[in-house]
């Protein structure tokens, strides 16, 4: 099994801690679907094939926006090391499993604001749970809007009732379409309660509140075969932020440039004390995304539908150690 060398001229220890961070992004089902190959000048980040979902993420879009958020991590552990991160995306057609490429690209000094971004990896959670009444305010909201412009992608904030109204609908068809796929359900089942393995899944500690058909976002069922009722009072809010983070392309490095910006909008919202949580089921399903796209006016690529609002602690889910993430550096160099 390969071990954590020296890499960008950092000890390994550095390095072991930059891949710690990279790996406590958020990914799909908590399937962390990626892998490190570390040379003394650079660090490779390479899709897991084995960690993908073929009936709920076809084209791997998510898990391309998983390993973004991953990259987006580690990018900012290396600022905070003093090192300027300098990466291609895709950067070998006849290698499509290699997602990026991080090489040496100078010293810097870390700012104020990457220190807070870099405390926000391991804060940062997907809260599941109901959140509190209070509105996100307008100056929070600009800075999620910023936060996707600085990863070159766009953050589309859902402020009209019909536009609400419209993307409920939308999510609700999503969650009919998958809740009758039995592969579907498989890969989820796999992924939640005590069939998840003990690194990877998503424990019934983070499942939030079991979903139920009077809510009014279809959210996904983390506690399937679990027939407990909901208590009184624990519904979900009335009018959480809804975001859609947007690419201006349909590629897979605009999926990776889209997780980038989805893991700088949670950690921003991290920052500002904001929980998040996820509405993917329409990004899943082809015609409905197509669907969600014409909505949004044609020419933006959604991407991924956030949840935002104020809400209570919740518990951190687990990871993988470092170690099983690393791949042996082939010969051939990319
Ligand atoms: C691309 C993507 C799509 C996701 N979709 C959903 C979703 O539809 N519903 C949900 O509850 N969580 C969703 N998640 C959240 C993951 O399940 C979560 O990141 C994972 O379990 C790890 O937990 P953490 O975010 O608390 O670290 C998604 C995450 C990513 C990156």
């Amino acid at each position: 099994m390969p071990s954590v060398i020296s890499a960008l001229g950092l000890p390994p220890r550095d390095v072991r801690a930059a891949l710690h961070a990279a790996s406590l992004a958020p990914s799909v089902h908590n399937s962390q679907p990626w892998r490190f190959v570390l040379r003394p000048d650079r660090v490779e980040l390479h899709a897991d094939p084995d960690r993908a979902l073929p009936a709920t993420d076809p084209e791997q879009r998510e898990l391309r926006l998983s390993t973004g958020a991953a990259l987006l991590n580690l990018r900012l552990a290396l600022h905070e090391l003093g090192i300027r991160p300098l990466v291609s995306l895709m950067p070998q057609r006849r290698a499509p499993d290699v997602l990026a490429v991080v090489r040496f690209g100078g010293r810097v000094q870390p700012d104020a604001a990457t220190k807070a971004l870099v405390a926000a990896i391991s804060a940062r959670r997907t809260n599941r749970a109901p959140f509190v009444e209070t509105p996100v305010p307008p100056q929070h909201r600009h800075a999620l809007v910023r936060a996707a412009e600085a990863e070159r992608s766009w953050l589309h904030v859902v402020s009209t009732r019909d536009e609400t109204a419209k993307l409920k609908g939308l999510v609700r068809r999503a969650h009919g379409v998958q809740l009758a796929d039995p592969a579907v359900q498989a890969e989820l089942a796999a992924s939640t309660g005590s069939r998840a393995g003990f690194r990877h899944g998503v424990p019934p500690r983070s499942a939030g509140v079991r979903p139920e058909p009077r809510d009014e976002w279809a959210f996904r069922d983390f506690l399937p075969g679990e027939p407990h009722e909901r208590h009184a009072g624990k519904d979900y809010e009335s009018d959480p932020l809804i975001v859609i983070v947007c690419s201006f392309y349909d590629d897979p490095a605009a999926d990776l440039s889209a997780g980038q910006a989805m893991q700088r909008v949670l950690l921003t919202a991290t920052t500002l004390g904001l929980s998040a949580s996820f509405l993917s089921q329409p990004i899943e399903v082809p015609p409905v995304r197509d669907e969600l796209r014409r909505t949004l006016g044609g020419t933006l690529v959604p991407q991924t539908i956030l949840r935002l609002g104020f809400g209570l602690p919740v518990p951190p889910t687990p990871r993988r150690p470092v170690e099983d993430l690393l791949l042996e550096a082939k010969s051939a160099e990319i």
